[in-house]
């Protein structure tokens, strides 16, 4: 709420007029008060940031944009990766109830901005020259059709392999940087009785280690045939079952019963010591500073072993609705304030991210911001989108390949050959429908 413009009548300010004069004055500050509070706009903003971090560093924004005398009016619908709050975003623009201001990756933007429902944010990008200050690669995925329609918050990093840096030193491991030195720190691990990896059955995470995998095994142009063309020849081949096959070997080393459980239950395990890793986006390092967990001393991160040269991207931005009642001038507001230099610093320290600009402040990011920062800067041959969180495909292809991968984890019966056979088909019918 805006600071009450009444807190400004003292007692002794009461003490110096007569009644008739303070009255004329009550009416005059209780107009301008009035006035003043109608002033305070409000944006719903729909996403699905729920955790400590997350609420930490949208409160960042929140109390930024009050100086402006504009509410953050949060709709919150919780769940990992956005699954549901895609879901009733859709049910309430159908409904004629799209919020101000929504969350989204990926090019589901280009999507929402192709029927007319995004707001045109070209004049504050050519203000505040986004074009100089912003990573060329976000200047681009902000302008799906050649139009600023969104609001570029952070960079995550998704092939972030999260090590308990005390049961490393414990036993003196070397991070692992192929699968052999991984399967010899899990063997030796397990025989102290600590699990190595943290995994919830989730199908979102699933996948999140998944695509890592799929990197992995084969490179950037192999992961983009699977993820993005979704060409049935990279899904017959072999670096695929490759991939699968890692994916059921990797469940021998996680936490049994694999529970289907929320990313930051995993990450809690992680954080208790109960596990010596953590495959997550590096949302989870946002989440373990704010449980008080110190980068480099309780934890360090690296890269999913094989991925090291390549960063695994997904970009949060704020697309701002055409809305019935304009709200147009709070909306470019907050455009400009969540790409501004100091909010850039402040929310991706809390929320495990790395700012989007070119020149950003590196005092005080963390090791892990500085690697991902790095790696990010090298360019498009080492940027590749995430599948999991949006920036691959559309929504249907990602759904699709989603919940078959699902069940093929949950089901140890079903062979690599038949799963891998089942994958063609769907690639060749998610082809045909395009
Ligand atoms: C990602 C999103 C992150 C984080 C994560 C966990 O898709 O980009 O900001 O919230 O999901 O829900």
């Amino acid at each position: 709420m805006q600071t009450p413009i009444r807190k400004l009548i003292s007692l002794n300010t009461f003490d110096k007029f007569n009644c008739k004069v303070m009255s004329v004055l009550m009416i005059g500050l209780l107009l301008l008060y009035m006035s003043s509070a109608s002033a305070v706009e409000s944006l719903r903003v729909l996403n699905w940031w729920s955790s400590t971090s997350e609420h930490a560093a949208v409160d960042v924004i929140a109390a930024r944009l009050l100086r402006e005398n504009i509410d953050w009016d949060e709709v919150l619908i919780p769940n990992g990766s956005g699954v549901a709050a895609m879901i009733v975003l859709k049910s309430r623009v159908i409904a004629g109830e799209a919020p101000e201001v929504a969350q989204l990756n990926g090019p589901i933007i280009g999507d929402w901005a192709s029927m007319g429902l995004l707001q045109n944010l070209d004049a504050v990008a050519e203000d505040g020259q986004w074009d100089k200050l912003l990573f060329p690669a976000i200047y681009s995925w902000i302008r799906p059709h050649g139009h600023v329609v969104v609001a570029p918050l952070g960079i995550h990093r998704v092939n972030t392999l999260f090590y308990n840096t005390k049961i490393f030193d414990r036993f003196k491991l070397e991070l692992p940087q192929n699968w052999d030195e991984f399967v010899h720190i899990a063997t030796l691990l397990q025989q102290a009785g600590i699990p190595a990896l943290a995994q919830s059955s989730e199908p979102w995470q699933v996948s999140t280690l998944f695509e890592s995998l799929v990197l992995s095994e084969s490179g950037a142009p192999f992961y983009m045939d699977i993820f993005v063309n979704k060409d049935p020849k990279a899904y017959a081949d072999a670096r695929f079952a490759e991939a699968l096959q890692r994916l059921r070997t990797l469940k021998k080393w996680m936490v049994k019963p694999i529970r289907e459980q929320n990313w930051t239950e995993a990450t809690r395990q992680f954080a208790n010591g109960e596990v010596a890793m953590l495959v997550m986006g590096d949302w989870a390092k946002g989440e373990l500073n704010a449980w008080g967990l110190v980068t480099d001393t309780d934890f360090g991160c690296t890269t999913v072993p094989g991925t090291g040269n390549y960063h695994l991207f997904d970009i949060d931005t704020l697309a701002m609705f055409v809305s019935k009642n304009s709200h147009l001038s709070a909306q470019q507001k907050l455009a400009g304030i969540a790409v501004s230099t100091k909010v850039q610093s402040d929310y991706n320290e809390i929320k495990g991210s790395i700012p989007v600009l070119r020149t950003p402040d590196f005092s005080i990011m963390d090791s892990c911001s500085r690697a991902s920062w790095t790696t990010f800067s090298r360019g498009a041959s080492v940027q590749v989108p995430s599948f999991s969180h949006r920036m691959a495909t559309d929504e249907t292809s990602r759904d699709t390949i989603i919940k078959e991968l699902h069940q093929f984890f949950m089901n140890d019966v079903m062979s690599v050959e038949e799963e891998q056979h089942r994958f063609v088909l769907i690639a060749n019918i998610l082809r045909k429908s395009k």
